[in-house]
């Protein structure tokens, strides 16, 4: 029992209004919920790590320790550390970005680096534009400094433009002030789609000429499964967009290495907010992944993963083709971790995710993914992390799940 469990405070008496206002993450829930350790989860975004060449890692971190091990275990730069933001540069332009590395700030995991963009950027009632369905965490950030999300409508080509113009109009409206645009535009979370090329534009035009700013979340871009790379929003809308990075999918998520690329205006401010959450983002960490980039073996790994991700797709979808109910229907991501599932009206994702975890595998219900209350006959299925067949024993559960509600 916890020491505080038979005090009785009047939490609300000091709690900040933004604390009381903050949601747990469904997604959290869910898996605290999911104690047997044999659960088969499609809940994760987290990465697979049975192919990372963790012995050279273990010889990195040896060499670091043992040459640089005071400067390792030192207080560093706040912006990170030279080396590792030229190895940033050199990935963001694979995506078509040209970047000094004195204009990349790393920092704990992009959560934080979207953590530290909304506080520098969100007054409070302030609305965000989000894919609906958008990443839960990123939308929690903002909705930790008092923004409005607003989800814009997406297809198979991302977040639709006309809607977006159309929701911005009732915004200006009733006098909100729209700050900002987020968007995953590549394998998007949840959904899995891609915005357009044609989309990315109109949204960066869109945003410049009603003085919003547009918030690019990447952490998947370089894991399509064919290895096929998107030009990104920021090289083009360079003055009004914060480009969000991270090694989490890619590498690692345990290091906690992210970055953002702010416009230059913007810069010194997020540098100064950072500091103030971390004081700097951890040496060592920083080192290590520098490290490992040093080698350029990381892109072979990198294009290992790409097919172990798409074996693990193809291996759910083909077993949700034989086992769903007739009237799901699912998004054709050609990268990244996640499913995106529509169920036939009146099946309740939420409620069966519970009896899901009764029965060994875990999910999330769809409406982990909206501020609105939308996406209960929606789920969130992650291929990365579980086996091939863990994958195909644990989609054969859900189908039965799913065939006897429908
Ligand atoms: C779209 C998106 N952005 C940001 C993050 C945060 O990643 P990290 O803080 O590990 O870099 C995630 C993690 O799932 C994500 O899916």
């Amino acid at each position: 029992m916890s020491v505080f469990a038979e005090q009785s405070v009047d939490v609300e008496h000091y709690l900040s209004q933004r604390a009381i206002a903050a949601q747990p993450s469904e997604v959290r829930k869910i898996l605290r919920a999911s104690p047997r350790p044999d659960t088969i989860s499609f809940a994760n975004g987290a990465p697979y790590l049975g192919a990372l060449p963790f012995d050279r890692l273990a010889d990195d971190a040896h060499r670091i320790l043992e040459h640089h091990g005071s400067k390792a275990f030192q207080y560093g730069p706040s912006e990170g550390i030279p080396e590792l933001r030229r190895h940033i540069c050199e990935l963001m332009a694979l995506e078509g970005i040209t970047a000094d590395p004195a204009a990349v700030v790393v920092t704990t995991g992009s959560q934080q680096a979207i953590d530290v963009a909304a506080r520098v950027l969100v007054n409070p009632g302030d609305v965000i534009f989000a894919e609906g369905p958008s990443y839960a965490g990123g939308m929690a950030a903002f909705a930790g400094y008092e923004a409005e999300i607003v989800h814009v409508p997406v297809d198979a080509d991302g977040m639709v433009v006309a809607e977006l113009e159309r929701l911005l109009a009732q915004v200006r409206a009733v006098g909100k002030t729209p700050k900002g645009v987020y968007t995953i535009p590549n394998f998007q979370n949840p959904g899995g789609v891609n915005l357009s090329a044609e989309r990315r534009t109109r949204i960066g035009e869109l945003c410049r000429a009603e003085g919003m700013l547009v918030f690019e979340d990447n952490p998947y871009g370089l894991l399509g499964f064919d290895g096929t790379t998107t030009r990104a929003i920021q090289p083009d809308f360079a003055d009004i967009t914060i480009y969000f990075g991270s090694f989490s999918k890619m590498i690692a998520p345990g290091p906690r290495v992210g970055w953002m690329l702010p416009p230059s205006w913007l810069h010194e401010h997020m540098v100064n907010t950072s500091e103030t959450g971390a004081l700097n983002p951890a040496v060592f960490n920083q080192q290590l992944i520098s490290a490992y980039l040093d080698d350029p073996s990381w892109k072979t790994k990198l294009d290992e993963y790409r097919g172990i991700y798409c074996r693990k797709f193809e291996a759910l979808v083909q077993t949700l083709e034989e086992v769903m109910p007739e009237g799901t229907t699912w998004n054709q991501p050609t990268g990244g971790f996640y499913l995106w599932v529509t169920v036939p009206d009146g099946i309740d994702t939420e409620k069966l995710a519970y009896e899901g975890i009764d029965r060994g595998v875990v999910f999330v219900p769809g409406t982990a993914f909206y501020t609105n209350g939308a996406g209960h006959n929606e789920m969130r299925l992650s291929f990365c992390l579980p086996t091939e067949d863990d994958i195909q024993r644990g989609a054969r559960i859900i189908g039965e799940l799913f065939r006897e509600a429908a």
